[in-house]
């Protein structure tokens, strides 16, 4: 009775796979569920009777359930999980059945399953997925990556599951067709390594409202207005409630009772290593993952607070409402500068791997149902529609609009640096900014100086060709 019926199956019952089932049978799909531990499939299909989910204890049942070709999406953890569930499927699959990936892998190992399955004439799709469980229920944003052929079997649905945005030709998905193999994952590892730099610059910001004086409630307040302006996005708007919880068993605000120790999964630090591969500048996004390890560093830190001395923090301002507004803009100027980095990463990617990506169509996808969803997403959409970017920068308004905040910009990062505030995150999108609109960078004595000791030449500006000089040292 259930052989062939279902036109999408889910393996992998935690939260996301179930969450992603549910969301497939809420767009009217007939959804066949599988788990390696049949208790959680179970479950599953217990607490949701109106999903009317096909349950399959036996994999081979589950791949029997599905109409062919068949549709595969894979929800469990990411790694050897993900290979696993990929070596159980493939004697049972025939040729072009289509498996989607939806967990955190790392683009290298998509691209490694894509080659593996195309030798068995499979499909693989490796599909970012970002949203959490909430967005895997209601509409997460996807990337998915891979043939453009199998991208006609699944894509449909999985842009009737994504998230939607209201745009000027009606309601839009947020999931496209990123590019071949390992795009939509590099994608998704990028939106993560962006998210880490968002996390970071509204630390930052939180520690100077700090330093003037404001307690977390007034914080609370100023990013509840800032949500109201350019800086529109949901981390400011939870940024916002974070700051406003108070401690229910001491009475404190929560954020002072939590410890100041921040965790990672390794997407953020997998996008700084792939910048380092690549030579792309993203040192703002490397700040954000390097101010996680030192603050995760607790010797390093209890070392350097019993040595080291200097101003505490404390912010002195004159006009209170006037650095909130300073404090604002160069919140925003630091975004800007982590999204161009981000991008950046993804345009050089794209030309190195052979992908051929639509960059204003991945800011359109990440306007809705991701963790870095923000109005500035539909900026950033409308100005690489309207011309070929090189960076982000050059876009007439946020070029316009970082000239604007460059007083106010300079002025923070000038007071935390006098104040001892640490900013390492503004501080560094700062440079990039000063670094890469420099006419000449100092580039020229470093090539000067590996001449010097290593006869590594130089080109000159003046004519063609590679000099060495008989340095006055040599000999
Ligand atoms: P998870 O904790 O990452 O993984 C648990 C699932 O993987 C279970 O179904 C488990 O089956 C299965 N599994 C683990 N090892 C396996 C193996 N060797 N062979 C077969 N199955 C195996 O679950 P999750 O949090 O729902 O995340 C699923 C995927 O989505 C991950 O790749 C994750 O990185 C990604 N993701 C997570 C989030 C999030 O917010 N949590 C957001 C986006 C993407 P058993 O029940 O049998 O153990
Ligand atoms: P999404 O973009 O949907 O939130 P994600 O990238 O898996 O999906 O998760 C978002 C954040 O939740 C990530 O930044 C990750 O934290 P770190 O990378 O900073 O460590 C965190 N996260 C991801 N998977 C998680 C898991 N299984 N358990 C707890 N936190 C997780």
């Amino acid at each position: 009775e259930k052989t062939g019926s279902a036109q999408i199956g889910v393996i992998g019952m935690a939260v996301m796979g179930s969450n992603l089932a549910r969301n497939f049978a809420n767009h009217g799909y007939r959804t066949a569920i599988y788990n390696r531990t049949w208790a959680k499939t179970e479950a599953v299909a217990k607490d949701h009777p109106e999903a009317n989910f096909i349950a399959s204890e036996d994999l081979g049942e589950f791949v029997d359930s599905l109409e062919k070709p068949r549709r595969i999406v894979i929800m469990v953890k990411a790694g050897a999980g993900t290979d696993a569930t990929i070596d159980a499927l493939i004697p049972l699959l025939e040729p072009g059945d289509i498996v989607v990936d939806g967990g955190n892998a790392f683009f290298q190992d998509t691209r490694r399953r894509e080659e593996k399955l195309r030798a068995h004439d499979l499909h693989f799709v490796g599909a970012g997925i970002s949203g959490g469980e909430t967005g895997a229920l209601e509409g997460p944003s996807i990337m998915p990556g891979g043939s453009p052929h199998s991208y006609e079997y699944v894509g449909k649905m999985l842009e009737d599951i994504s998230a939607k945005v209201d745009g000027p030709n009606g309601e839009e998905p947020c999931c496209t067709y990123i590019g071949t193999d390992g795009a939509g994952h590099f994608v998704k590892m990028v939106h993560n390594g962006i998210e880490y730099a968002d996390m970071q610059f509204i630390g930052e910001a939180y520690d100077l409202l700090k330093g003037a004086g404001l307690s977390a409630a007034e914080a609370a307040d100023v990013f509840a207005q800032w949500n109201t302006g350019d800086l529109d996005s949901y981390l400011i708007e939870i940024t916002s409630e974070v700051l406003r919880q108070t401690d229910a068993e001491t009475g404190k605000p929560l954020v002072d009772v939590i410890v100041d120790a921040a965790g990672m999964k390794g997407t953020g630090t997998w996008t700084v290593q792939e910048a380092l591969n690549l030579g792309v500048p993203a040192a703002a996004i490397a700040e954000a993952v390097f101010a996680r390890a030192a603050s995760s560093s607790p010797e390093l830190r209890k070392a350097a607070e019993a040595a080291l001395t200097g101003p505490d923090g404390v912010v002195e301002v004159e006009d209170r409402a006037a650095f909130v507004e300073d404090v604002r803009q160069a919140l925003w100027a630091s975004k800007v500068i982590a999204y161009a980095q981000g991008l950046h990463l993804i345009k050089v990617a794209a030309k190195d791997y052979g992908w051929d990506i639509d960059v204003a169509a991945v800011a359109r996808i990440w306007r809705a149902g991701c963790i870095i969803r923000a109005k500035l997403l539909d900026r950033i959409a409308n100005e690489y529609a309207a011309g070929n970017l090189e960076t982000l920068l050059e876009a007439p308004s946020i070029a316009s609009g970082l000239a604007e905040s460059n007083p106010a910009w300079r002025r923070v990062v000038a007071k935390a640096t006098l104040a001892g505030v640490p900013i390492p995150g503004f501080s560094s999108a700062l440079s990039y900014y000063d670094l890469v609109r420099a006419p000449r960078t100092n580039a020229a004595l470093t090539q000067g100086l590996r001449d010097f000791f290593g006869s590594h030449t130089y080109r000159r500006v003046d004519k063609e060709g590679t000099f060495h000089t008989v340095w006055s040292g040599d000999r």
